[in-house]
């Protein structure tokens, strides 16, 4: 039975993540800084637009490119945060960022093509890649003691006739690398060079350490170029749950966006869609908090873990991870499992992000500090 499976679905990897989550769930007192969400629900100003939704009896089929008033909200986001020079039409609201990148992916990569990545890299952009028929070719990071380090060179030093597309995650998960406007010039210019696509995810972007935004793709490339940008909702307005987020693609792939939503899922409940609208207008004082929140939990993180011999780390530059090498652990998988049982606190294991992640494990930042202060106590016995 299983042989009548397209082959590189049966053999695509459980997420490594996945089975150390499945593992600790809902083990009495455990503290989770394994996924990447914090610990605080939608903001109540952000629900109250989607219960007025249904109230107002929106639960028809919709829009597939997504609801006018989010399309033009989006638009209003971009040119507000980069100037970036795109309309409503630029933009495709998708049922969260994984289906943005699998959308993204879907429309530039099929079988037996190659996909060039940064890695470590979340691992889903390995399996919406392997779903595609094609196969992730990784470049790894450096690690040092100033913390995760790109070499572009070596990454471009990767393409072949069978390359088609470059994923750039920046700020990345699970590292936080943080690719400077320089550069993303330099991958562009590649990019272009070679004929190639790229996909960004930048769902990070706003989670950024040391200026407001990350640079971005959309400042230095022209709206009809070779260039995806995958975006969600989850991250800057605590929505993780709702399942949506946005493609910004070129006008004239909107009929082949259309398509796809279409035969993926359909579209996005309008009552989602309304509330999304609401995060974007009025989400950013919530967004600034929840910033300032995650760059005090990096400094009292990396503060403490700077003094456990056995670990080696750096503050990282963006997102909401510390990625950090564990002296003598070969193994991340079973160390993750084991500090569950002994410490009862989830972390996530480094080898499930590809090359360079093993003998890593990651820790999510967001959340409350005084659930980091507990996990902190309950982990030092064991990695101090
Ligand atoms: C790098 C990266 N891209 C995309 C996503 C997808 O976000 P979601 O599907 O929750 O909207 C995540 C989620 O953790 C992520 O870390």
């Amino acid at each position: 039975m299983l042989g009548r499976i397209r082959q590189d679905i049966a053999t695509l990897p459980e997420s490594g993540i996945v089975e150390v989550v499945n593992y600790g769930r809902g083990k009495e007192g455990l503290i989770p800084l394994w996924a990447g969400e914090g610990d605080k629900p939608t903001p109540d100003f952000i629900s109250a637009a989607a219960k007025q939704s249904l109230d107002d009896g929106e639960t028809f089929y919709t829009w597939q490119r997504g609801i006018p008033e989010l399309r033009s909200a989006l638009a209003a986001y971009h040119e507000r945060l980069y100037g970036a020079g795109r309309s409503e039409e630029n933009f495709y609201v998708t049922g969260s960022g994984m289906q943005a990148i699998m959308s993204a992916v879907q429309c530039v990569v099929g079988a037996g093509d190659e996909v060039l990545a940064l890695t470590p890299a979340w691992p889903n952009i390995f399996g919406a890649v392997q779903v595609a028929g094609a196969t992730t070719i990784a470049a790894p990071l450096q690690f040092g003691d100033n913390g995760w380090r790109v070499d572009l060179d070596a990454l471009f030093a990767k393409r072949t006739a069978r390359t088609r597309a470059l994923f750039i995650n920046s700020p990345g998960n699970p590292t936080g690398i943080t690719l400077t406007r320089d550069q993303l010039v330099a991958i562009r210019d590649f990019a272009r060079q070679y004929d190639l696509w790229i996909i960004a995810d930048e769902v990070y972007g706003r989670f950024c350490f040391d200026q407001k935004v990350a640079p971005s793709f959309l400042e230095i490339m022209e709206p009809e170029e070779k260039l995806l940008v995958v975006n969600t909702f989850s991250k800057n307005w605590a929505m993780t749950g709702w399942r949506i987020g946005w493609v910004v693609a070129p006008q004239s792939l909107g009929d082949v966006m259309e398509n796809l939503v279409q035969y993926n899922t359909s579209g996005v409940p309008v009552f989602s869609q309304r509330a999304a609208v609401v995060a974007l207008e009025e989400g950013e004082e919530f967004l600034a908090k929840q910033v300032a929140e995650v760059r005090s939990v990096r400094d009292l993180v990396c503060g403490e873990m700077a003094t456990w011999s056995r670990v080696t780390s750096a503050p990282p530059q963006g997102a909401f991870y510390l990625f950090f090498a564990v002296e003598g652990e070969k193994d991340s998988r079973s160390l993750a499992l084991r500090l569950i049982d002994e410490t009862n606190v989830g972390l996530a294991p480094g080898g499930a992000f590809g090359p360079g992640g093993e003998g890593c494990l990651r820790l999510c930042l967001a959340g409350s500090p005084t659930r980091f202060e507990q996990a902190l106590e309950r982990l030092q016995p064991a990695l101090g």
